[in-house]
């Protein structure tokens, strides 16, 4: 049972972030499709992707794929899976599911067909004929996609965006998976200057922080695999402590965060404490109208609002002007602006943007524009 397959969840557009990060993690073979990045791994590789992997939604255990037309044909092959290996006597476990395209379109059926298979399974094994489910969470995926059944239980729990850090939240914040692959997905590295001018509660400066820092995102947090049996207690906890001293201390940041909001940047500054990156930021107070940048170099990365009612587009207008003012002869500067707002080019006439990401913020479709600055001569 040690190899095992692990797959790696991702949202729309993030699939080849979430890849290069399963292989920085030295894993190869990685076969990618839609939302879905799989790898052959160890039990002991469930807690490292669990604590490392910042982009992914989640880390899922691959219990089985096989096409399946009939009910019968999904409860016999659910049914012939090693279920015991991993869900315990005292095992909660749950079914959830989604079918796109196939025979069997109900998934409320799937799942309750997946879920008299395992139960079958597991009375059989433990010669039992009701289960408590009393003890650890498993939660069972049935994915069908073109009458194939994908069989996974989520070693995650709670999604990989929750690192544990952000307490508080203000309006519309980013997702931290979304926002740390914002940050990946720029040339921003840890010698060069950050800007968020409109920093909401500081998730992409904190989760820069935390890359720089090499601060591993799951550190705060607790996984659902953490209670399972099958997996020993010191493979958790030798991967916490070398994530731990893998945190690097030696050198400055310069990161910079501003909101017009008074409580945004009171947020930012709990947030970055719980990250453990509070010296690493300079949150303040501050209008985009106001934002005067007086280096020859820099990055900003920002969500601004994005206005669904009318009575925004004012507000929002102006925003965009003082973008444009502030960075249009700003050459040294590379600007990454996530936004559902399509007219945002029109506003930002330094130069068309060297590269249009689609990615989705949440369900809503997003675009990142990208636009590259010169380099720094000496950085
Ligand atoms: C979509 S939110 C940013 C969310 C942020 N990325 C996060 O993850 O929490 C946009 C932010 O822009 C701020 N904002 C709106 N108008 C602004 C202005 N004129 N100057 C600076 N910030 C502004 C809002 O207060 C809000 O926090």
């Amino acid at each position: 049972m040690n190899n095992i397959t692990l797959i790696a969840t991702s949202t729309f557009g993030l699939e080849k972030v979430v890849k290069i990060e399963v292989q920085a993690l030295g894993f190869e073979n990685i076969k990618v499709s839609e939302g879905r990045i799989e790898f052959e791994a160890t039990l002991e590789d469930i807690p490292k992707t669990n604590l490392w992997i910042r982009c992914a939604d989640r880390v899922l255990l691959k219990m089985g794929e096989f096409e399946a037309f009939t009910f019968e044909e999904l409860f016999e092959q659910t049914k012939a899976l090693p279920w015991e290996n991993w869900i315990t006597e005292d095992g909660k476990f749950t079914v959830k599911g989604k079918a796109v395209k196939s025979t069997l379109g109900s998934i409320r059926a799937c799942q309750s067909i997946v879920k008299k298979a395992v139960v079958e399974r597991l009375k059989d094994k433990y010669n039992v004929e009701w289960f408590e489910e009393t003890g650890p969470e498993f939660t069972i995926q049935i994915s069908m996609l073109k009458d194939m059944a994908l069989l996974t239980i989520d070693t995650s729990g709670i999604g990989l965006h929750k690192r544990g850090y952000r307490e508080e939240a203000v309006e519309a914040p980013l997702k931290e998976t979304l926002a740390s692959a914002l940050v990946l997905l720029s040339f921003w590295n840890k010698e060069r200057l950050l800007v968020d001018p409109m920093c909401g509660s500081g998730t992409i400066l904190i989760e820069a922080a935390m890359i720089a820092r090499n601060i591993a995102p799951g550190l705060k947090r607790e996984f659902a695999s953490e209670k399972w049996q099958a997996i020993r207690k010191k493979a958790w906890t030798e991967a916490r402590r070398s994530a731990q001293n893998a945190i690097i201390t030696n050198f400055k940041l310069q990161i910079f965060g501003y909101d017009i909001n008074r409580n945004s940047i009171e947020a930012c500054k709990i947030n970055a404490r719980n990250a453990g990156v509070e010296k690493d930021i300079v949150f303040e107070q501050k209008d985009i109208k106001d934002l005067w940048i007086d280096r020859q170099y820099g990055i900003v990365i920002s969500n601004p609002p994005y206005g669904i009612r009318r009575a925004d587009f004012k507000e929002i207008n102006e925003i965009y002007i003082s973008f444009h003012k502030t960075f249009k002869k700003k050459k040294g500067w590379s600007l990454y602006i996530l936004t559902a707002d399509d007219v945002f080019p029109n506003y930002f006439k330094r130069a068309k943007p060297d590269r249009v990401r689609k990615l989705y913020n949440g369900r809503i479709p997003a675009n990142y524009y990208q636009y590259y600055g010169e380099k720094p001569t000496s950085k």
